[in-house]
């Protein structure tokens, strides 16, 4: 990576820095003298170096006034992390579109909304960084947890498009995709409220699974770390996988013969037992 000299006046925004990749992060850039703001949806108190403000990035108005404020304290936002997500599993049948629409208003809209409050300021100071966390889910369908991955999908290509939209207005734009980390997501996962009797062994394996993977996961400050690299690169890549196993899945998956991918996940999660 080439760095840009380091610069205490710095300014960040991380959303959803209340708790796991968020809170590491935003500390992360507290401990290398950046001027942090955090955003959580509840008021939290300032610590560690990091102002801590009230953002949902749901709503429009919440979204408007969160920006508003970092630019009068601060003039300027050099960094954006687009950090706030939610997890969710459940079988896709049994998700209803309400379930499915409120996790991509966190993951997918949540990330568009703010971006696009950031974003003019960026472009009228030709520089400025956009770290969107995606996830190693983006690569691969998963059962029991079909949303998730379509959200983070969603947000790899958005990153993608945007990413060649401003690079030329001194923007730069890229994915971070983690694989497991044990944050507050491990309990955070949400079930639908309907369930269908024929996938009750599928669930509870699935279920297991995900569950299995976020509790074996990594510390969190190792995503921490490397966002904070990018923050100091001039030319960030497109994305960054974190973890072994992101670094491993979209290889295997490009390299691999779809059907044993196929076969490998299905053996992993024992489909074919009913
Ligand atoms: N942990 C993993 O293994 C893993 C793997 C791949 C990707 N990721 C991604 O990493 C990011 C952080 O997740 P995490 O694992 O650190 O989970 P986490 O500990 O549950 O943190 C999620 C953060 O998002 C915030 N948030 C949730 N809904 C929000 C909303 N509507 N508006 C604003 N903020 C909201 C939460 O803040 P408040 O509740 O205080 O508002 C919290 O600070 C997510 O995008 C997640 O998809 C995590």
């Amino acid at each position: 990576m080439s760095t840009q000299p380091r610069s205490a006046d710095r300014t960040v925004v991380v959303t959803g820095a209340s708790s796991g990749i968020g809170r590491a992060t935003a500390r992360g850039f507290a401990g290398r003298s950046w001027r942090v703001f955090g955003t959580s949806r509840r008021d939290r108190p300032d610590e560690h170096g990091v102002t801590m403000l009230r953002l949902d990035v749901r709503s429009q108005d919440s979204v408007a006034s969160c920006v508003d404020e970092v630019l009068r304290r601060a003039g300027r936002i050099d960094v954006l992390v687009n950090n706030a997500g939610v997890m969710h599993s459940g079988i896709a049948e049994e998700t209803t579109q309400a379930e499915a629409r409120a996790v991509f208003d966190v993951n997918f809209f949540g990330t568009v909304r703010v971006t696009a409050a950031v974003l003019p300021g960026m472009r009228a100071r030709g520089r400025g960084h956009i770290i969107n966390v995606g996830s190693l889910a983006a690569w691969i369908g998963e059962p029991g947890e079909a949303y998730y991955p379509a959200s983070k999908a969603a947000l790899a290509r958005y990153t993608e498009a945007l990413r060649h939209e401003v690079r030329h207005r001194g923007v730069a734009v890229c994915s971070v995709e983690p694989g497991a980390f044990v944050t507050d997501v491990v309990d955070a996962s949400s079930n639908t409220a309907a369930t269908i009797a024929d996938y009750d062994g599928l669930r509870e394996r699935a279920r297991e699974t995900l569950n299995r993977s976020l509790r074996g996961g990594g510390d969190p400050r190792k995503v921490a770390d490397l966002i904070v690299r990018i923050a100091g690169t001039r030319r960030p890549r497109a994305r960054y996988g974190v973890g072994p196993e992101a670094l491993l899945v979209p290889r295997l998956t490009t390299l691999l013969p779809q059907r044993l991918v196929e076969h490998l996940l299905r053996r992993g999660y024992r489909l074919d037992k009913g």
